[in-house]
């Protein structure tokens, strides 16, 4: 696991806050239902993937639904990441479920 300090994750906890991320996502199934859960997206996605959308400069939409185009530098991409990272450690008895990702790879 990659190390990050305890500070970082605040930073990305508050960086969480204040740009009402939970407007559209959900981390241990808490905020609105948009956009995909967040809680093991570092697991999911991988690091590189997770910055790409956060420092991109235009909506990331890949499948129609837009994200806010924030373009985080790439420090405050770290922070968030750190912040995902220390979420997706915590012992959650296995939530989220898995999902089927086979039913939808190919749907637009
Ligand atoms: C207006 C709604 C909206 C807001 C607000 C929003 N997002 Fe997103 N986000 C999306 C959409 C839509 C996607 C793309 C989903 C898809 O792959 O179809 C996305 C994708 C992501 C992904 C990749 C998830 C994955 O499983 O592929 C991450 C990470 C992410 N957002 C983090 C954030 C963070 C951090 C914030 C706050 C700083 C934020 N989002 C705020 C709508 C939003």
């Amino acid at each position: 696991m990659k190390k990050t300090s305890l500070q970082q994750v605040i930073r990305g906890k508050h960086l969480w806050e204040s740009n009402n991320c939970m407007g559209c996502h959900t981390i241990m199934g808490e905020g609105a239902y948009y956009a995909p859960e967040l809680t093991k997206v570092v697991e999911r996605r991988g690091e590189g993937y997770i910055k790409a959308v956060l420092m991109s400069k235009t909506s990331w939409a890949p499948r129609g639904r837009k994200m806010v185009a924030y373009g985080f530098s790439e420090e405050q991409a770290n922070d968030l990441v750190a912040f995902f990272t220390w979420i997706g450690n915590t012992d959650l008895n296995g939530f989220p479920p898995k999902p089927d990702y086979k039913s939808t790879i190919n749907s637009k």
